[in-house]
């Protein structure tokens, strides 16, 4: 299809037809990091909300858990690996440089037929990758695309920063998108960033800007490094107001949505954002005490969840809100 004869074409509307998670068996409490580092339950609960996380067994890579996921969505959509067309995978913890992670992917789950590609916006992975995808089949250049959220972020945690190590987890989260006629779907997407707040939370090693040499591995460069309390005013301010935006985009009221599903990053976060856009926290998706933050994978977990146990209903309008490093932001209104 020429780029003519498609500038042509009306714009479709884009509909998540299948949603899917995986987490690892191996469950990490604030008990067992109270053995690991100077903490305790009652500091990280009342802080963050957080009362255990799933972390991958060391032979589990990003990959696996992300091919876990695809198949979730795959069943739930009903399609199989030849229908994809691409493949958006989302993370900072891919299992190597080079090749990409949603070409492995691609090979775990019978996807020959797809491009696939990853992209790098720490937390707000996810809804970026969303916001590709539906760009690619608005503009009639794929009909079927797998998104995917997913973080090995145990890899990348110092076990010995009581300040980052209570905080993350591994995860998963993936979701299929495709034109549907008559069909629900994503109305509305805001995405921001600030390279100014790069410092705030980073791994400052292992890049081609530091690369980790036998000389400096000793200096720990290659581990997530974060400024907690900056990190959480940014994260509040911005997502507040991407979604204020981005409800404004859909011609949207806050009263009007069912379900709000979140970056799961901390509790006292979610509740400061619910309570500035004026959500119950009833209408507020939270499984952060279970899974920590899994990263790109955390609203692509909770959407899984939140579609598998009837959160949200046919015709129901959601917003999705993320915050992550960069720092980057990003908010999504979707017609269920
Ligand atoms: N256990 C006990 N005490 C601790 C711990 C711990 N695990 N961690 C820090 N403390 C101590 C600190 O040392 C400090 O002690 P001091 O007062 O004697 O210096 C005290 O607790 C308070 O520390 P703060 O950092 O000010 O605590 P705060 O209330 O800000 O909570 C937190 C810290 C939970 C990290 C919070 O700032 C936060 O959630 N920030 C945002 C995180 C986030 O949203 N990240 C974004 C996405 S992540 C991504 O993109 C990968």
């Amino acid at each position: 299809m020429t780029p003519q004869i498609k500038a042509n074409l009306p714009k479709r509307t884009v509909s998540i037809i299948g949603t899917g998670s995986y987490v690892p068996e191996k469950v990490m409490t604030n008990a067992d990091l109270e053995k690991m580092v100077e903490t305790n339950d009652e500091w990280i609960a009342s802080r963050t909300g957080i009362r255990e996380r799933r972390i991958a067994a060391k032979d589990e890579a990003t990959s696996d858990m992300a091919a876990k996921a695809a198949l979730a969505a795959m069943e739930d959509a009903g399609i199989k690996g030849e229908e994809i067309d691409l493949i958006i995978l989302a993370t900072i913890t891919p299992d190597h440089f080079m090749p990409s992670t949603a070409c492995l992917v691609q090979t775990k789950i019978g996807a020959m037929r797809a491009a696939c590609f990853d992209i790098s916006a720490a937390c707000s992975g996810f809804l970026y990758a969303i916001e590709i995808a539906q760009q690619f089949i608005t503009s009639h250049t794929y009909n079927t695309i797998l998104v995917i959220g997913v973080d090995k972020l145990s890899s990348i945690v110092n076990w010995k920063d009581r300040n980052t190590c209570v905080l993350f987890g591994d995860g998963a989260g993936a979701a299929i998108l495709r034109h549907r006629a008559h069909g629900h779907g994503v109305i509305a997407t805001r995405m921001g960033s600030n390279g100014n707040l790069a410092d705030l939370l980073s791994v400052p090693g292992g890049g081609s800007a530091c690369p980790i040499t036998a000389e400096n591995a000793h200096l720990e460069l290659n581990y997530i490094k974060m400024e907690g309390r900056e990190t959480f005013k940014h994260a509040v301010t911005n997502m507040v107001e991407s979604a204020k935006q981005v409800l404004d985009d859909a011609g949207l009221k806050s009263s009007d949505l069912a379900c709000v599903i979140p970056h799961q990053a901390n509790l006292r976060i979610i509740s400061a954002v619910a309570e500035r856009l004026d959500v119950p926290l009833e209408r507020v998706m939270v499984n952060l005490d279970r899974f920590g933050n899994t990263s790109a994978a955390a609203v692509a977990i909770a959407l899984d969840e939140a579609n598998r146990t009837g959160r949200m209903k046919v015709g129901d309008y959601v917003l999705l809100v993320v915050f992550g490093g960069g720092m980057t932001w990003a908010s999504s209104v979707i017609q269920w």
